[in-house]
């Protein structure tokens, strides 16, 4: 078993993860808001709280996470609540292998791939894409320089370079705001891209930042991001 899944599963295993949360993303909310619901897929989505959001809200939801004990409370939490929410445990870097299935609108992953060894990360590249609608949207949540203990773990963080070198040819990058430094955790960056249309992409295949909002004003979307985040949302 990799050292980041024993983590994580030794984690939820010992009681309520630090990152945990029953709310979902303030961040999410926002970009929920007046969209009309469809399919959404949330990579690595812990107990499940933003995923209970959506279906909450209408849209076909599921969620996927490597941690049994992680997938096993979301599943109780969405009978509870009478909630028709799916969950699948399985790895992100293998959702076909997991029976998760493709053409999604919306795609979300806070906290999940800024973790992701540098050996998963095609893999993992390749599974979303799949998994995106052309035109879909994928929002990625995560910290830009992680400390030395989550490298450790294999977590290599989150950068536009690596998105850009890594996902460009699949995915335009239509956004981002950064939050910040937070203690250890680094700055914590939230990324917004949609998925290419068979055909369409730039001369050098290559995503740019089409309305990237990291000047002024972008404080706000921030400092949500920052409260929903905090140093606590990672592994530490
Ligand atoms: C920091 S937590 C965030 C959980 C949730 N998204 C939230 O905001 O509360 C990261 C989650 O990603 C999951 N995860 C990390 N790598 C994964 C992988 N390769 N496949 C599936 N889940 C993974 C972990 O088990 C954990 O639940």
């Amino acid at each position: 078993m990799r050292v980041d899944s024993l983590f994580y599963r030794l984690a939820y295993r010992s009681g309520t993860p630090r990152w945990d949360s029953t709310q979902p993303r303030p961040e999410l909310t926002e970009l929920a808001k007046g969209r009309a619901p469809g399919r959404a897929l949330d990579l690595g989505c812990g107990t499940g709280s933003d995923v209970l959001y959506l279906a909450g809200l209408g849209w076909d939801a599921t969620g996927v996470d490597f941690a049994p004990r992680a997938i096993a409370t979301a599943r109780s939490r969405a009978a509870a609540s009478g909630s028709p929410a799916s969950f699948t445990v399985g790895d992100v870097t293998r959702l076909r292998q997991a029976g998760v299935g493709g053409q999604f609108d919306l795609v979300i992953d806070i906290g999940c791939y800024h973790a992701i060894p540098a050996s998963r990360r095609d893999a993992y590249r390749d599974e979303v894409a799949a998994a995106t609608r052309p035109g879909g949207d994928l929002y990625l949540a995560g910290v830009t320089n992680p400390p030395a203990t989550w490298r450790l773990l294999g977590a290599r963080g989150l950068s536009a370079r690596d998105l850009r070198r890594r996902f460009g040819p699949d995915f335009e990058l239509a956004d981002q705001q950064t939050a910040g430094q937070i203690g250890r955790a680094g700055t914590i960056v939230f990324y917004h891209l949609v998925r290419r249309r068979p055909g369409v992409a730039d001369a050098a295949g290559d995503i740019t930042a089409a309305s990237a909002s990291t000047g002024p004003g972008s404080e706000r979307p921030a400092q949500r991001l920052r409260a929903s985040c905090g140093t606590s949302a990672m592994p530490s």
